[in-house]
């Protein structure tokens, strides 16, 4: 027998199966031919949720949940921190290796000649309510690009999708700034191309009536770091939806909105907008410990705790707590931080956490990070998507040139009715619809 099989036997029938095993996973499919008879449909596995299901093959990003490692194409997450600016690193996702000195000047220069938004793009932000949520504005603009660039439906085309990608990596941090400037009554601001990724960016928020934005060089290289961290986690929530719905070979710009729109979930991207009110709302160090006992009784989860993944320290909210200290030499300490901090202590001694493995994640102290830099809130989320389009344009890549892959239709377990008699309207009373 090769040593690499499962061997199953069906209670139900007496008969044995081998089924190969291949990267620690058996083939769903392989349990199809399980049956106990011909009519059959042969047996399935049921996981909400996706549990224990892997739905690609991918060499993107590698991440030992219990270690607390992360690894982009091979690289740890604290070099790339270290040394890296986020274009490089979004290079790195989207073409697998790092870029040579000539690459990244083209890769820069062309994506720095993509953040312009046409024309009609800026009008269709400006029919937004004059208090929309920044990322709800976010979604639907990165969804309207569709019918700017409708050349982006052949998605087989490798020049073409290259295309899409520099554009969608250089206009996505001028819908998110458009959104802030919309959100706040401001008048929008275009890019300026003598600045990097970062402090254009800043820019386009922030530039009031000064001739020349000039951006704080420590926080352009906070928020650079920032967008490293958040460039991409295999396959979470929003990076599913993003290859779930380009499955279907749907344009770019529509698959990264229903990306966006999953991330905007509180019990995902949207976190880090929950922990600073969850902050608030405690607001002051004392009274945490009557927080966490709330938190034990089941009243509400403690936000930017917890990980379906990591069973272990986040090794992004490290780097975060690093890098909120050089912030906050620039821009003072923000007082939640005592909050958070008292926490997080707190936290990680109750057996209620410890137990279940509950550590701070990615979303813990980027917000009071955020705010300290200068962000209301409401952008937090936005700041993720930002670098998260590269990851989610590297997975769309590899999902598209996967020859396994196909249209993503999950099966079900159907719990409902039999085949029923039709009950006309005039007879219909719950009696009889109960007969039925
Ligand atoms: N506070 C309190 N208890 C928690 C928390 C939390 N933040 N997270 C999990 N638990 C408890 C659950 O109640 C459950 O307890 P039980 O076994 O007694 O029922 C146990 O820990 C396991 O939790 P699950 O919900 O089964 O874990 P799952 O993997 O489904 O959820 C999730 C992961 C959604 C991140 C969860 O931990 C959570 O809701 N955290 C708060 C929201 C948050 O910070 N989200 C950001 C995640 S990072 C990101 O997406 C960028």
């Amino acid at each position: 027998m090769p040593q690499n099989t499962l061997t199953i036997t069906d209670n139900r029938t007496g008969q044995t199966y081998t089924i190969p095993i291949e990267d620690g996973t058996i083939r769903a499919m392989n349990l199809r031919q399980i049956k106990t008879g011909p009519e059959d449909f042969g047996l399935m596995t049921y996981d909400p949720a996706f549990m224990n299901t892997a739905s690609c093959r991918s060499s993107i990003t590698y991440i030992d949940g219990d270690q607390g490692i992360l690894r982009y194409r091979g690289y740890p997450i604290e070099v790339l921190a270290e040394r890296c600016t986020f274009l490089e690193v979004a290079y790195l996702l989207l073409f697998g290796e790092l870029p040579t000195e000539p690459q990244l000047k083209n890769w820069v220069h062309d994506i720095t000649h993509h953040t312009m938004l046409h024309e009609s793009t800026k009008k269709f932000m400006e029919g937004f309510r004059y208090d929309g949520h920044p990322m709800g504005m976010f979604v639907s603009t990165v969804a309207a690009l569709s019918t700017v660039y409708p050349d982006a439906r052949h998605v087989h085309d490798a020049s073409n999708r290259l295309l899409q990608i520099q554009r969608l990596i250089g206009k996505v941090p001028s819908i998110a700034a458009m959104s802030y400037r919309h959100n706040v009554g401001f008048p929008y601001v275009y890019p300026d191309n003598d600045l990097n990724y970062a402090e254009n960016f800043m820019n386009m928020l922030w530039k009031m009536v000064e001739p020349k934005y000039v951006a704080n060089p420590a926080i352009a290289r906070a928020l650079d770091i920032l967008f490293i961290l958040h460039a991409d986690h295999e396959q979470n929530c929003g990076t599913n939806a993003m290859r779930s719905v380009s499955s279907a070979q749907t344009d770019p710009y529509l698959s990264m909105a229903s990306a966006a729109s999953a991330l905007a979930g509180p019990l995902h991207g949207g976190a880090n907008e929950e922990v600073l009110k969850m902050l608030d709302e405690i607001g002051s160090k004392d009274k945490v410990p009557a927080y966490i006992q709330k938190v034990k009784e089941g009243h509400f989860k403690l936000m930017g705790f917890g990980h379906r993944i990591y069973k272990n320290y986040d090794p992004r909210a490290k780097i975060i707590r690093w890098c909120a200290e050089q912030v906050f030499e620039v821009t003072g300490r923000n007082p939640k931080l005592e909050i958070a901090l008292e926490l997080e202590r707190i936290a990680l001694e109750d057996d209620y956490f410890v137990k279940r493995k509950l550590y701070p994640n990615v979303d813990f102290y980027s917000g009071i990070m955020y705010q300290a830099m200068g962000f209301r809130p409401e952008m937090f989320t936005v700041l993720f998507a930002i670098p998260r389009t590269a990851g989610w344009l590297a997975q769309w890549q590899e999902l598209i040139t996967d020859p396994e892959q196909k249209i993503a239709r999950p099966r079900q377990v159907y719990t409902g009715h039999g085949a029923r008699e039709f009950v006309p309207l005039e007879k219909r009373t719950s009696a009889a619809l109960a007969a039925g």
